[in-house]
């Protein structure tokens, strides 16, 4: 048997991936990790971060149109939109710099190229500056995401047909934009490109955007997208689209017959694992029905020595999800027997305007989980904070378990919709995973004024004792 040249390989260099390399080679493993592109991944390159640089824009564009209500006259803003795309670009470029530089000063090595994993925990690399060579490790972690998905008939050409990749560095903003898909892709998109002036359609083949948010929350970014001008239909699946003779859009089908002619689509279906080049038909390693890689509560595949983490499983596909899943598996591998990820209190966050944040259980599924529940709900629009700044569409839900005298007791789902609330859910997503009471929490002290004091006020009318309302 060759002897090992790393304790441990990782390959793809995405959240997932360069988590377990600094992890691990902060605890003193000696880590390779394979990239076959730019460090950062999707999260860095062509997701989270240029996404939501790309919607502080268009925040910055609303504030500048509203900045009248204050006092302060700047006159009609209008886009630069190179201007724009160079700051998304210089903060991708900053960040993936200084990824590659603490990779560095850990000491990771790494590789550009497509690994590929071969029986005995051996991996080739290839097609990249590492030049061509097939190293073996003590343990190697699959960590190669996921890639953007499509519908038939939409064939992505990046002027008529775009993914978020494309959408991510385009050379214009379309005036006209039809959205395939209302979830956290689609609404962010639509959000953006309305606020900056485009005209946008959401087409969501099922009953409310935002499938997995608790409905109230939903109905809020619904609302503020029609006040907006933002067109919102649920229920209506995309079946085709014609393109235009003279080449200057097309028009896409939908539900019973209808159509919308529109300069560019998107299509923001989801993303599926992308396990295509890991060569894991010579391993144990086993693939689901959607392509997803089967592992156990440790992130284990089922090829000995081999992990997976990441957009390649069949858990959230959110960075800090990967983070987590990346440093478990280290933590397996030191033989730390770490506990299984509790999936079900990760934090959501998404950044269309309005905010959407939440953890733990919507108001239905806890009582499809068996619960009886308490909820209250209030509103920023009475909140200080939020009427200071102007912008108050937006609603604080929390959902606590009902005890036998009807009383609430533990919190079991936070929701959150409105201003900065992705920068607010670090209570609530304490309070669901401390399992608290809504007793414990309500006798704390909330900072004055700030918008995360609803919190505190919708937990404390649990309490049935509320001092605002
Ligand atoms: P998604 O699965 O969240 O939403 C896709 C939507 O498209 C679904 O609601 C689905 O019903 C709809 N759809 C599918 N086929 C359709 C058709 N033919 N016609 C109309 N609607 C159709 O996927 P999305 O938004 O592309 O995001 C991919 C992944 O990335 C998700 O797991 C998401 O959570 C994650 N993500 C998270 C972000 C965040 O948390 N801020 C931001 C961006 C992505």
């Amino acid at each position: 048997m060759t002897e090992s040249q790393h304790d441990v390989i990782v390959i793809g260099g995405g959240p997932a991936g360069y988590a377990a390399a600094l992890y691990g080679a902060g605890i003193g493993l000696n880590v390779g990790l394979v990239e076959r592109r730019v460090l950062g991944g999707t999260c860095l390159n062509v997701g989270c971060i240029p996404a939501k640089e790309l919607l502080e824009t268009a925040s910055v564009f609303r504030t500048v149109s509203h900045a009248s209500d204050f006092g302060v006259n700047a006159g009609e803003p209008s886009l630069d939109w190179a201007t724009t795309m160079n700051r998304k670009q210089r903060i991708i470029d900053q960040l993936v710099g200084g990824l590659s530089g603490l990779l560095g000063q850990r000491s990771v090595t790494v590789y550009d190229g497509t690994g590929t994993l071969a029986a005995d925990r051996t991996v080739s690399i290839s097609g990249g500056e590492s030049g061509d060579c097939s190293l073996r490790a003590d343990a190697v972690i699959l960590a190669a995401g996921s890639t953007t998905r499509t519908i038939p008939g939409f064939e992505v050409d990046g002027r008529l047909v775009m993914t978020s990749d494309e959408v991510l560095s385009m050379d214009h903003l379309p005036k006209t934009v039809a959205v395939i898909g209302g979830g956290a892709i689609g609404c962010e998109f639509a959000s953006m490109m309305g606020d900056l002036g485009s005209e946008v359609t959401v087409l969501e083949a099922l009953p409310q955007i935002l499938t997995g948010c608790d409905p109230d929350a939903a109905r809020v970014v619904e609302r503020s997208f029609k006040k907006r001008g933002i067109t919102t239909r649920t229920g209506v699946a995309v079946s085709g689209h014609t393109p235009l003779a003279d080449g200057s859009g097309t028009v896409v089908e939908f539900g019973d017959g209808e159509s919308v002619q529109v300069e560019t689509v998107v299509v923001s279906v989801g993303r599926r694992p992308f396990a295509d080049l890991l060569g894991l038909a010579g391993t144990q390693v086993v693939t689901d029905d959607r392509g997803f890689v089967e592992v156990d509560g440790r992130c284990r595949t089922r090829e000995p020595g081999v992990w997976a983490v990441g957009d390649l499983i069949a858990t959230p596909q959110l960075a800090h999800v990967a983070f987590a899943e990346g440093m478990l598996a280290i933590r397996d591998i030191l033989g730390e027997d770490p506990a299984p990820l509790d999936y079900h209190g990760t934090p959501w966050c998404i950044y269309c305007h309005p905010e959407v944040a939440f953890a733990g259980y919507t108001e239905q599924g806890a009582i499809n989980a068996g619960f009886e529940v308490v909820t209250s709900k209030h509103h920023f629009m009475g909140n200080g904070r939020a009427k200071i700044v102007g912008e108050t569409d937006g609603i604080v839900k929390v959902i606590a378990e009902a005890r036998p005298d009807g009383t609430a007791g533990r919190i079991l789902g936070v929701h959150l919709v409105g201003p900065w609330v992705t920068e607010q859910l670090g209570q609530g997503y304490l309070a669901v995973n401390w399992e608290a009471t809504v007793d414990e929490v309500a006798a704390l002290i909330q900072p004055h004024p700030t918008m995360s004091e609803l919190f505190g006020e919708t937990v404390m009318s649990l309490t049935g004792r509320g001092l605002h309302g």
